[in-house]
């Protein structure tokens, strides 16, 4: 019975988690199918979404083939460049804006700053509804502060993935410049993404894990190294990391690869990260209006919220 245990775990575990992480574009595997589910029967429902603008429709397609796009208009500098006077002039009065993971904790970002609201009636929904064709929302925004703590790059500066359910699209806006001096986001596309999930499960076998008893964070720490290692020399090439003076939208399905943050000292790297995921409904503006977009739990339980 045992060996029996071992063989199913060995030869049907692994291989059935990477279908369906192919499936539903996710590390959480089978349990993304309500969201999936929901997806799908919000496309059937919003069929009036229409045609894709021409101005989104290359971020769009590349948005599908690759897994992530960038767009940059005058209008979402503007707004950005507002967004980081504000902030800059709350620092220079001695404001603590920042907590120790360097998020914005003064105030809620959507209510703080009325302005985003156009980012999203305007490219950036057009850019969404593309991609998803069907309306979406907005699950949780916060601003983001980056600056050298370190010697080597920690927690997400290393390479890793989100883990939310396949859906969901992230979107860092840049709200300052990025390049490589600042630590601007790395990403693979979907597909190297998957390539790399399947070569790092043939080297750590679920069921072996499991044997062995490693705790969480060792695991994490071993998946890190091997695909650092794995990258450098195989993939290094392939890595993706759009610059921008500011003002960019930065967007990329929340499984790929990707890593940022880690900066040269005395430069800082100024985010807003966004968790967007598809509806059957245009998204509650006067909602996030009156509420903000807070971030209660790291994704949403229930696909129709
Ligand atoms: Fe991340």
């Amino acid at each position: 019975m045992r060996r029996l245990k071992t063989f199913i775990k060995a030869y049907v575990q692994d291989p059935g988690w990477l279908w369906f992480v192919r499936k539903y574009k996710t590390r959480m595997g089978w349990q993304a199918r309500p969201y999936e589910v929901y997806y799908q029967q919000a496309k059937r429902l919003c069929r009036n979404v229409g045609e894709i603008p021409k101005t989104v429709l290359p971020a769009v397609r590349q948005f599908n083939e690759q897994g992530w796009a960038t767009l940059q208009t005058p209008e979402t500098e503007e707004i950005a460049a507002e967004i980081l006077q504000v902030m800059r002039s709350e620092e220079s009065d001695g404001e603590d804006i920042w907590n120790e993971a360097g998020q914005y904790i003064k105030a809620d970002v959507w209510r703080k700053f009325p302005n985003l609201e156009k980012v999203f009636t305007g490219i950036a929904g057009e850019f969404i509804r593309g991609v998803y064709e069907c309306e979406y929302k907005i699950w949780a925004g916060i601003p983001y502060k980056s600056q050298r703590q370190a010697d080597k790059p920690t927690g997400s500066q290393l390479w890793h993935f989100d883990g939310k359910p396949g859906t969901c699209i992230n979107l860092m806006y840049c709200l300052g410049p990025v390049g490589p001096e600042n630590g601007a986001m790395e990403c693979m596309s979907w597909e190297d993404t998957y390539r790399l999930f399947v070569l790092e499960r043939k080297q750590f076998r679920q069921w072996e894990l499991e044997a062995a008893k490693l705790s969480k964070v060792e695991v994490r720490a071993r998946r890190a190294s091997f695909l650092k290692e794995k990258i450098d020399c195989d993939f290094a090439n392939r890595v993706n990391q759009p610059k921008s003076n500011g003002g960019m939208l930065f967007f990329f399905r929340n499984n790929l690869l990707h890593k940022g943050g880690f900066v040269s000292s005395g430069t800082e790297r100024f985010v807003c990260g966004f968790d967007m995921y598809p509806s059957q409904n245009p998204p509650p503006f006067d909602e996030y209006r009156a509420r903000g977009i807070p971030k209660t739990t790291n994704y949403p339980k229930d696909p129709d919220f």
